[in-house]
């Protein structure tokens, strides 16, 4: 890419920290929240190269943003062809918008024990935002929609998912703790902009 537009990141944040600095309403948050997200993701022109490149083994997270008083960070997920998660859940209210290529998603809800399959699996395309969180549905699967191209989604959460300890469910609905860990990269230098006006009203 030549010069990624930066500002559009930064502005993002600027605006986003405004509005949880406004409400801790999770309603509201994910509503003005989803808003913004698709606002950012519908111009694919601001990623650095850096954050954008998959790995053959594994889909990579590479911290974009992490809100100096963990309210919420951002993590550009970088999907190689076929790569998919596990089921997962968050225990934090959380926002996926696609960049790039497409996404699918299985939603689940827990019966008992065992976990089923909520809804059918649906894609997301680029400028697609979609929530999760323990009050409306917080596990799911998610895969590249693609089997020989790279898919890239932006997320939000609300809190430092880098430290959320949370679970990955096998095929039987049996959790396993885990912590998502960031890629290595380093997120990018951004200039610090004021909110937009009416960022979310
Ligand atoms: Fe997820």
């Amino acid at each position: 890419m030549t010069q990624p537009r930066l500002h559009r990141l930064a502005q993002f944040l600027a605006d986003l920290s405004a509005l949880v600095e406004h409400t801790r309403d999770e309603a509201v948050i994910l509503e003005h929240g989803a808003a913004l997200l698709a606002g950012l993701v519908a111009h694919d022109d601001w990623l650095p190269d850096a954050q954008a490149r998959p790995d053959p083994e594994r889909y990579q997270q590479y911290l974009l943003h992490r809100d100096p008083d963990a309210r919420f960070s951002v993590v550009s997920f970088v999907w190689g062809p076929g790569q998919a998660t596990p089921v997962h859940d968050h225990t934090v209210w959380g926002l996926v918008g696609v960049l790039r290529g497409a996404e699918l998603s299985q939603g689940y809800d827990r019966r008992g024990e065992a976990l089923a399959a909520k809804g059918p699996v649906h894609r997301l395309e680029p400028g697609q935002v979609e929530a999760v969180s323990p009050r409306i549905g917080d596990i799911h699967r998610v895969a590249n929609a693609f089997d020989d191209r790279t898919t890239i989604s932006i997320h939000v959460y609300g809190a430092d998912i880098g430290a959320v300890r949370r679970s990955t469910y096998d095929a039987e609905g049996r959790p396993k703790p885990f912590i998502s860990g960031y890629a290595d990269t380093p997120p990018p230098l951004l200039p610090v902009l004021a909110p937009s006006p009416r960022a979310f009203l």
